[in-house]
């Protein structure tokens, strides 16, 4: 089946989860592919998407967003999945005790869900590199704030094992279904 992979990043890290996907899909058995949303015209050629963005103070990144209402018709008539990026650190639970990938559910889904009626949704840990160029206002903003290290953790957090399963969970489903 003919998948579109397709994905919003900021610093690269969803970038990878995406490609990992592709990959994991086309190992199925699957014509899989890794392409940023921005690149996507159409979804047309495709039986089946996978979207997903970086989130960053809480909302999915803009063009993840813009695609996900721009093809909302053609979506909800395919199979899709939705994936987020971030939480990052090691705590898998926040202050009130919740599951971080619950508190960190990027806003708009709330909205993109009912629209696009996806088959699955994921939230992914992320990686943050300080020392990479602070892209935007808010993120320069938050690198100069005193528990900065606390409140942005670096590292590479991205569950490899997790996106893996996922993936596979995809491709069993996509075998079931009809081309
Ligand atoms: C300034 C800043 C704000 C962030 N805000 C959130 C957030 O609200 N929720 C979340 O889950 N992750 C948040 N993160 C973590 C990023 O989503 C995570 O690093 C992600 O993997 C980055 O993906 P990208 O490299 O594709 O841009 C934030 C990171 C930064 C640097």
């Amino acid at each position: 089946m003919n998948v579109l992979v397709t994905y919003a990043t900021r610093h690269g890290a969803t970038a990878g989860i995406a490609s990992r996907i592709a990959d994991s899909l086309t190992a199925a058995g699957h014509d899989a592919r890794a392409v940023p949303v921005e690149d996507v015209t159409d979804i047309d050629g495709y039986q089946a998407v996978v979207l997903g963005s970086a989130a960053y103070m809480f909302h999915w990144l803009k063009p993840a967003v813009r695609f996900a209402r721009h093809h909302h018709a053609g979506l909800a008539a395919r199979p899709v999945w939705l994936f987020s990026s971030g939480p990052i650190g090691t705590d898998q639970v926040d202050a009130q005790g919740q599951d971080v990938r619950i508190s960190t559910r990027p806003k708009e889904w709330d909205e993109l869900v009912p629209l696009i009626r996806p088959r699955g949704e994921a939230v992914f840990f992320g990686a943050y590199d300080p020392t990479a160029p602070a892209i935007g206002l808010g993120e320069t903003l938050m690198r100069r704030m005193p528990a900065a290290a606390k409140t942005l953790p670096a590292g590479d957090f991205r569950d490899w094992d997790a996106i893996e399963s996922w993936a596979a969970e995809i491709a069993t489903a996509l075998a079931g279904t009809v081309a």
